[in-house]
């Protein structure tokens, strides 16, 4: 299927558009209108677009519905700071009630039953059951477009971030394991991020990788190796050559066995080095594969 957006209805391209852009981080923002009134409201147009200085982006839209803006918005327009709250698997289900399109002056802190938290540099309270907060001074709102579904982009500064101690290891950094983060998808879908979907995938810009080009073809032709795999061959900085001190059982016994037939050979030896390589053992799928790449 092509589709070109201009021949959808606003609820169409948010269809498509969230379902294929995600997951999304959350953004749970905390904010205040000129009378000191408080609100807390989800966002998932959201993301972190530069470090130094750090500067974190979300889209309050406007209302589809009936092309109004949200509260928010009208906060941030009238009191230029946010708390921007990081939402865990513990809150999703507190966080999307105070989504509720509640009437503008509604507390979405008492709505939802969380807890609030004075910040120390800004006037908007912090979530307490939030592990990760992040006062923010908003330094600039760009609209956009005027119709229903039109973001609004609220750039935001972050100038003091408060972090449980729960989340760092002994070097006080954070460790991604324990955040237990949530994010958003399409339509009600959100994923949880645990140890049991958690992987690594190394860097590869301290040493540039050789490539795919540079692959021997049996290897870059594969029925058996998939992109994957290529990828984390082609990610070593120098192209390995044998290693006459390498010695493995397994890659004896292949080639003991299927001596009489080097097609079946071949097939083997690629699927012995793509386990090698799902257990992330580079150098050994390498030598594996050098005792049969022409
Ligand atoms: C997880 C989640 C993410 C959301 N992301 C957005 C978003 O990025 N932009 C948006 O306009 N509304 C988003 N919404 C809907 C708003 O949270 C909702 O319209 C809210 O009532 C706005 O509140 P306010 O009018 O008090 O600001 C999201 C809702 C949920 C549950």
């Amino acid at each position: 299927m092509i589709i070109d957006l201009k021949d959808l209805s606003a609820l169409e391209q948010q269809h498509y558009l969230q379902h294929s852009i995600a997951p999304r981080p959350i953004c749970f923002a905390s904010t205040i209108d000129k009378e000191g009134r408080v609100n807390l409201s989800p966002f998932s147009f959201f993301n972190m677009f530069s470090t130094n200085p750090p500067i974190v982006v979300f889209s309050p839209s406007r209302r589809v519905r009936n092309n109004t803006i949200k509260h928010t918005l009208e906060n941030v327009m009238e009191v230029p700071e946010v708390v921007i709250n990081i939402v865990d698997y513990d809150m999703v289900q507190q966080v999307s009630l105070a989504s509720c399109e509640y009437p503008k002056g509604a507390n979405e802190f008492v709505k939802a039953g969380f807890t609030e938290e004075p910040a120390t540099l800004i006037k908007p309270p912090m979530v307490k059951e939030s592990k990760v907060k992040m006062e923010c001074e908003v330094l600039e709102i760009k609209s956009l477009g005027t119709t229903g579904g039109a973001g609004n982009l609220v750039i935001c500064q972050v100038i003091r971030m408060h972090i449980d101690d729960s989340l760092l290891d002994e070097n006080k950094k954070m460790d991604q394991r324990k955040l237990q983060h949530v994010a958003r998808l399409g339509g009600n879908w959100y994923c949880r991020v645990n140890e049991s979907n958690l992987f690594e995938v190394e860097k590869p810009n301290v040493q540039l990788g050789i490539g795919i080009d540079a692959l021997p073809v049996s290897i870059k032709n594969s029925k058996i190796l998939s992109g994957n795999n290529l990828g984390q061959l082609a990610n070593v900085h120098e192209h390995p050559v044998i290693d006459p001190a390498f010695s493995n059982d397994h890659l004896k016994q292949i080639v003991q066995y299927f001596s009489v037939n080097p097609d079946e050979m071949e097939r083997e030896i690629h699927q012995y080095a793509k386990n090698l390589l799902e257990h992330g053992k580079v150098h050994e799928a390498w030598q594996v594969l050098l005792s049969s790449a022409g």
